[in-house]
């Protein structure tokens, strides 16, 4: 329990939300709680707890929440950070998939249908549909990607892109990598 009395858990009660509001409220809650603490993999750990049960509490079927960071300061390749889901590729080479896409290019793909995603890396064949966001700090440099992957077709559109745009900032801004 949190010294306000609030479980942490609390961060995960998004009943009667509009999507907006429960995107709004997980970046919310991610800034509350990295909040003096800059471990990545704590804040990335928390983050992901954060997506899949934002967008579970949705009419929405998402499969995978998570993230994949730059791995090795030449940032030629992502490998797999903390997500909840199922087990995913290891490691995407840049310029490589939607997230080597977007990791390359530094710019969010939102992806209707993966099956028209040229390279589009299947980690699951159930996937129809995903959103990738860079994570990119002040200096320019892309330190890896959100990635929500999704049962349905057009599983996400602009208020998705905006919101988690600003996690993105949210995320560079307070997590400390070590590469
Ligand atoms: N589909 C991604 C690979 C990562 S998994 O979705 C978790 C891509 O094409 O980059």
């Amino acid at each position: 329990m949190g010294s306000d009395g609030m479980h942490h858990a609390d961060y995960t009660e998004f009943h009667g939300m509009a999507r907006e509001e429960i995107l709004e409220t997980v970046l919310d809650s991610y800034n509350a709680l990295a909040e003096g603490q800059d471990n990545w993999v704590c804040n990335l750990a928390n983050a992901s707890a954060l997506l899949w049960h934002a967008y579970r509490s949705l009419p929405l079927d998402i499969n995978w929440a998570g993230f994949y960071v730059s791995k090795g300061s030449e940032s030629s390749e992502l490998i797999l950070g903390p997500f909840q889901g199922k087990v995913a590729c290891q490691l995407i080479k840049s310029g490589t998939g939607v997230c080597g896409t977007s990791f390359q290019s530094k710019k969010t793909q939102v992806v209707p249908d993966v099956n028209k995603f040229p390279g589009h890396i299947a980690c699951d064949g159930e996937t129809k549909s995903e959103i990738v966001v860079p994570i990119v700090d002040n200096t320019g440099r892309c330190l890896g990607v959100i990635d929500i992957d999704c049962l349905e077709y057009n599983g996400f559109g602009k208020a998705d892109q905006e919101c988690l745009e600003k996690l993105a900032s949210a995320i560079a801004n307070t997590c400390a990598f070590n590469n």
